[in-house]
């Protein structure tokens, strides 16, 4: 169990990684070509971090966004600086049970297994 002092510290429990590790040391060596992974929130924040390592480990990364403007620059970032990486963009507003059916659906058309399903959406206004 994480306590107190390891969290706030950093220091690396058991696994050598700790609050301080990064993703992309988390992720080092791994080869994420076979997987697909769904990122809600995957505009902005933690979650385009976690779709840019992601990608950087060969994963398909599916940004799952109500903002496609902000989703399509994340996308736009990613590739900068990775230009094999593979990622798509799906509308998705998770306040809506309508757009959330037509993500599943569109997500369906793509014909992809879903390895993966990170969410990191948060509606900070709401809170
Ligand atoms: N940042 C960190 O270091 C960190 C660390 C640990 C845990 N977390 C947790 O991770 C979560 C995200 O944090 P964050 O800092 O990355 O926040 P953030 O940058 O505000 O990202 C939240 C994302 O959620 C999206 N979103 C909000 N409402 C949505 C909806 N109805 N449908 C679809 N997408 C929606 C936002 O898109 P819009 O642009 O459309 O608003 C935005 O891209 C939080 O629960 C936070 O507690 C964060």
């Amino acid at each position: 169990m994480v306590n107190f002092f390891t969290l706030v510290t950093g220091f690396p429990g058991a696994s050598g990684f700790g609050s301080a590790s990064t993703a992309e040391q988390v992720t080092e060596g791994i080869d994420a070509s076979n997987l697909t992974a769904i990122v809600t929130g995957g505009a902005s924040g933690i979650g385009l971090e976690t779709a840019r390592v992601l990608a950087l480990r060969n994963a398909h990364v599916i940004i799952a966004a109500r903002n496609l403007k902000a989703a399509n620059e994340a996308k736009q970032l990613i590739l900068d600086n990775n230009q094999s990486a593979r990622i798509d963009v799906l509308k998705l507003d998770l306040s809506s049970l309508t757009s959330v059916k037509e993500f599943a659906n569109n997500f369906l058309a793509l014909n992809l297994p879903l390895n993966l399903l990170m969410a990191f959406s948060v509606n900070k206004s709401a809170a």
